[in-house]
C-alpha cells in the first residue's frame, strides 16, 4: 500500500531558496517558500523512507522523523547535498537554488557614493547541484529535478531532463496565478524518458503524496 512504499529506501531533498551575500547585512534571493519539498519530505516519510532535508531560508516546521539540514547558499546546499547523496537511493531537487551569486563578499556594508545614481553587481555562475549529482558514475541516485517555467513548459522541462541526464523531471506553470511558488497549489507534470503525465492542480500537500507514489513505483522497477 502508499503506506510503505518507500519503506528501507533513503530519500534526500533540498527546498527552499538559496541566499547569495553581497555584504554582511545584503543578499540576493528569490519568492521561494519551501513548501514543496517540504510537503514531499513528509510524505516520503510518512511512505516509509528515512529523509534527509536540506533547506534553505525558509519559514517552515520540520515535518516529524525528518533530518533537516539547513543552509543558506548555494555552495553550502551543494556541500550538504554531495555528502547526503553518498548513502541515498532517491535525491529530489526542489530548492530553488540561485543561479548566480555576487562574484565578492564585501568585507564590510557598502556604502553609497554621494551623487551616485548606479551601481553595478558582478556575478558568478553556480554550481548546478542537481546536475552534478546525476552526473555521478558511482553512488548514483534516482535522481528528481523541478523546472519551474512560464511558457512552453513541456518542451524546457523535457530539455532540461536531457541536459542535467534527471531520471524524471516536474515540471510547473509558473505563469499561472495560484499556482508554483510561494502558492499552497500545484499544478505539475511528470516527465521521464518514458513520456509524461499530467496532475491536476491540487493542494501542495496531496500532490506530495501522489508523486511520492510516481516516485515509488518509478524505482521499484
Ligand atoms: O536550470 P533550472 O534552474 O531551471 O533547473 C531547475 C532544477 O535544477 C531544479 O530541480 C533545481 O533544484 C535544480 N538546480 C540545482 N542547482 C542550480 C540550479 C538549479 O540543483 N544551481
Amino acid at each position: 500500500g502508499s503506506g510503505d512504499c518507500l519503506r528501507g529506501k533513503d530519500v534526500v531533498i533540498t527546498a527552499g531558496p538559496t541566499r547569495e551575500a553581497l555584504d554582511p547585512v545584503r543578499y540576493l534571493s528569490n519568492h521561494s517558500s519551501g513548501k514543496m519539498g517540504f510537503a514531499l519530505a513528509q510524505a516520503a516519510q510518512r511512505a516509509g523512507a528515512r529523509v534527509t532535508l536540506i533547506a534553505g531560508p525558509v519559514n517552515l516546521n520540520t515535518p516529524t522523523h525528518v533530518k533537516r539540514v539547513d543552509v543558506v547558499d548555494a555552495r553550502e546546499m551543494r556541500d550538504a547535498a554531495e555528502r547526503a547523496a553518498d548513502l541515498c537511493d532517491i535525491f529530489i531537487s526542489a530548492a530553488a537554488v540561485a543561479d548566480f551569486r555576487p562574484a565578492s563578499v564585501a568585507e564590510q556594508k557598502l556604502k553609497k557614493q554621494e551623487d551616485q545614481d548606479e551601481s553595478a553587481i558582478v556575478l558568478v555562475k553556480n554550481p548546478d547541484i542537481v546536475a552534478g549529482i546525476a552526473s555521478r558514475t558511482e553512488r548514483r541516485p534516482f535522481t528528481i529535478g523541478f523546472a519551474a517555467e512560464t511558457q512552453q513548459v513541456e518542451q524546457y522541462a523535457q530539455s532540461k531532463l536531457q541536459r542535467k541526464n534527471l531520471d524524471m523531471i516536474i515540471a510547473n506553470d509558473v505563469s499561472c496565478a495560484g499556482s508554483g511558488f510561494n502558492s499552497d497549489h500545484n499544478a505539475v507534470t511528470v516527465i521521464d524518458r518514458n513520456g509524461s503525465h499530467t496532475l491536476p492542480s491540487a493542494l501542495k500537500t496531496d500532490l506530495a503524496k501522489q508523486l511520492i507514489e510516481i516516485i515509488a513505483a518509478k524505482t521499484q522497477q
